[in-house]
């Protein structure tokens, strides 16, 4: 089977955040930092470790900080390098992009995620592609997209990640219906958003990194209406899952977090920063006092 590089990827980013007013009145939720680093950096390493050289995004009004973001900003590089501030300068860098290699476009209407994917069509042309969902943000070894363009060259396909969630959370999802269970890699037989307990196919949930065939823009150009009234990605994925299906999901190795929710932000908040050696210890000693604190006040 000949496999096709993956090169470019899309990144959604027009959702307006209103989880996390009033912050995101005047910020993107995507330059909201875990740490020190914006959710949109860490979408965009992980798309970089697999190799993506074209970086798409699908914006609304109100997100030019995000272009800001990816701009370079020489007067301040000149003043860090006059001050000899070496990491810094090197810090700034990593949000540096190639002329050329990130395009921005906006999805003028608020009508789904299937919409906002749609709306690379042309940027995205005739041949595989990924998605991100910055709001996933996942913690792992081998980042998330890079583990699966590795399953991806043994399947060729469209691939999802996956995870079990308990059955209750099915209604927060895109649900997979397994044909069959390779261990690592499942095929679907289908797939159905948000679906309530009761009618969920299993309980393999879809995160939010995708590697899509250009069959799945071409389902898109139908612009169904599905699950709350939006034009759903994962419906557009279904289609491909009917009949010989070349639907796969794969369950990673990582930890995900839901960065969309505020609760997920700040766990994410945690285990970042006591991942980092120059924070653990303080943090560290500091949740510890914290939770003996609570401990005795109980
Ligand atoms: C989106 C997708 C859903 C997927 C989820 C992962 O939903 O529509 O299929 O499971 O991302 O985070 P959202 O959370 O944007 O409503």
């Amino acid at each position: 089977m000949k496999i096709k590089k993956i090169s470019k990827a899309v990144f959604p980013v027009a959702g307006l955040g209103t989880r996390f007013l009033p912050a995101t009145k005047s910020i993107p939720k995507e330059i909201m930092t875990l740490v020190d680093r914006p959710l949109i950096q860490y979408a965009i390493d992980e798309a970089r470790a697999a190799g993506i050289k074209e970086f798409i995004f699908v914006t609304s009004r109100g997100k030019s900080a995000l272009e800001d973001y990816f701009d370079s900003a020489p007067e301040l590089e000149a003043s860090l390098k006059r001050a000899g501030k070496d990491a810094l300068l090197d810090a700034l860098r990593e949000t540096n992009m190639d002329s050329g290699a990130i395009a921005y476009l906006r999805q003028n209407r608020p009508l789904g995620l299937g919409h906002a994917v749609w709306c690379a069509r042309r940027l995205i042309g005739n041949e595989p592609f990924a998605v991100l969902l910055p709001d996933d943000v996942i913690a792992a070894e081998t980042p998330c997209l890079q583990q699966m363009v590795e399953a991806y060259a043994q399947t060729g396909g469209n691939m999802v990640a996956a995870m079990e969630v308990s059955p209750d959370k099915t209604p927060l999802y895109g649900v997979l219906d397994v044909a069959e269970d390779m261990g690592a890699i499942v095929r679907a037989k289908g797939m159905v958003e948000k679906p309530k307990a009761d009618d969920a196919p299993s309980n393999l949930a879809v995160i939010g990194r995708y590697i899509l065939t250009p069959k799945v823009l071409n389902n898109l150009n139908r612009m169904k209406q599905g699950a709350g009234g939006e034009i759903q990605l994962t419906d557009a994925i279904a289609e491909e899952a009917q009949g010989d299906s070349n639907v796969y999901g794969y369950r990673f190795r990582g930890q995900r977090y839901d960065c969309g929710s505020k609760a997920g932000f700040l766990q994410a908040t945690v285990a970042f920063g006591l991942a980092r050696p120059d924070l653990r210890d303080e943090f560290g000693a500091y949740l510890n006092d914290m939770i003996a604190l609570q401990k005795a006040a109980q």
